[in-house]
């Protein structure tokens, strides 16, 4: 039932097809798109292959990857290895057990965003680089139809990251990819935005009580609605009531989810104070709000406001808007004292155009969810020294937590306005 046009000599065809010869008979990743993010694949059966995967990405192999299936059978294909033959016939004996714990969620939630733990099977068609030490492995359907196209064509599970290099935004455009792995891969499917735009919540049903080990596209409160996931635990730090700091010299957190700027989670409004007073010297500030920010709406002190001037509409990303206050460099004074004010030349000379870029996130969480990661590379490739996020209400439901949570992977700090 895939609605993908495999027509002899159509060019997507074509690429599809190459990408599923690579992931079969070399140990070059594919990256491809997920409804969550981009990932980079390789044969998880494969140690070869596996390995690719780390050696472009630079990440440490102690971090497990997500198994991408298809299919239910290919998943129990997985589960009983030894039992019988791997071509994907249909044979009963080769089918493994899932957990029960986990049959309302895939029946709600596969294919979709949500990844779910399994013992590793012993011995394990895996190879042992998915999962280093672990006895566990993590596995999620996806539901973007090019990326079942793929799993499915290919006839072997693949594992997959985020196509991200280690550190930086999840990837939520082939161009994102591009960006970050150019000369590492020769391989991107592009399939354009991703629909959810932060990666899958993954589960953990193993436990007693069943746990959250990461939100994500699926959300709390459609977790718990599942039967047995009504007391699930949250497994994550979401260091709801970190302290309020300031911010710290980068580096001195682990960090995730990280652009080159500077990244400032701000719970209340921001004006001019703040982010002024916030802002490395002389730095120039991006802004990724629920809103597109003019000057005039950042409560620009009077005496001290010049010249707002608008920049030209002209950011190259369609969603980013530039613009820049000109003010008095703040250790110089208005006026001297008995000479009256400054002539314009002296102002000029004083005087400092502080420049904004706001990209705007959108009201609802889910959009959000979807712009966040691409925001905070837009606002990089735009030259800002540090990114103002605009904190939402994570308890509003839905996407709100896992926003919250990737926003604060990226910060350094949190402040209150
Ligand atoms: O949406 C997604 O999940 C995306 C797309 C590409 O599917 N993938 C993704 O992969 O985000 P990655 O490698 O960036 O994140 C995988 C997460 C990590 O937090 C990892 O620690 C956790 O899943 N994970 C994987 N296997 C695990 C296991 N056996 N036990 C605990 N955590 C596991
Ligand atoms: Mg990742």
């Amino acid at each position: 039932d895939w609605d993908i046009n495999l027509a002899k000599d159509s060019h997507d065809a074509n690429n599809l097809l190459q990408a599923v010869k690579q992931l079969q008979t070399s140990s070059r990743p594919v990256a491809f798109p997920t409804e969550t993010v981009y990932g980079l694949g390789a044969d998880a059966t494969r140690s070869d292959a596996v390995a690719g995967i780390y050696a472009a990405k630079q990440r440490p192999a102690d971090n497990p990857l997500i198994v991408h299936i298809s299919s239910l059978g290919q998943l129990r294909r997985l589960l009983a290895p030894t039992a019988g033959s791997q071509d994907g016939s249909p044979d009963a004996r080769t089918q493994g057990e899932i957990p029960a714990i986990y049959d309302p969620l895939i029946s709600r939630f596969w294919p979709g965003p949500l990844t779910i733990l399994l013992p590793l099977p012993n011995p394990s068609p895996l190879a042992p680089a998915v999962t280093g030490s672990l006895s566990t492995f993590g596995v999620r359907m996806p539901s973007s139809r090019l990326a079942l196209a793929l799993i499915h064509l290919a006839g072997r599970p693949l594992a997959a990251p985020s196509a991200n290099a280690s550190t930086k935004p999840s990837p939520t455009t082939a161009a994102h990819v591009l960006h970050d792995l150019a000369g590492r891969i020769d391989l991107i499917i592009d399939g354009g935005p991703c629909t959810v735009g932060i990666e899958s919540t993954v589960v953990d049903g193993l436990t007693h009580p069943p746990a959250i080990l990461r939100p994500g596209g699926v959300s709390i409160d459609m977790i718990r609605q599942c039967p047995g996931w009504e007391h699930v635990a949250i497994g994550y730090n979401n260091s709801q009531n970190a302290e309020m700091s300031a911010p710290r010299a980068p580096g001195m957190k682990y960090k995730h989810y990280s652009p080159k700027a500077r990244v400032i989670l701000v719970h209340g409004r921001l004006s001019f104070g703040l982010l002024t007073n916030y802002r490395p010297a002389r730095g120039k500030i991006g802004l990724a709000s629920t809103m597109t920010w003019r000057a005039e709406d950042l409560e620009v002190p009077q005496h001290t406001i010049i010249q707002d001037q608008n920049a030209p509409q002209d950011p190259g990303t369609k969603d980013l808007r530039r613009f820049a206050v000109k003010t008095l460099a703040a250790d110089v004074p208005n006026d001297r004292s008995g000479d009256g004010p400054l002539t314009n030349g002296e102002i000029d000379q004083r005087s400092e155009s502080i420049q904004f870029s706001s990209v705007n996130l959108g009201k609802e969480a889910a959009s959000i969810a979807r712009n966040l990661f691409s925001a905070l590379r837009e606002l990089d490739l735009d030259g800002v020294d540090v990114i103002f996020v605009e904190a939402i209400n994570e308890t509003d439901g839905d996407a709100a937590a896992a926003v919250m949570n990737r926003i604060r992977k990226a910060a350094e700090s949190e402040i209150r306005s």
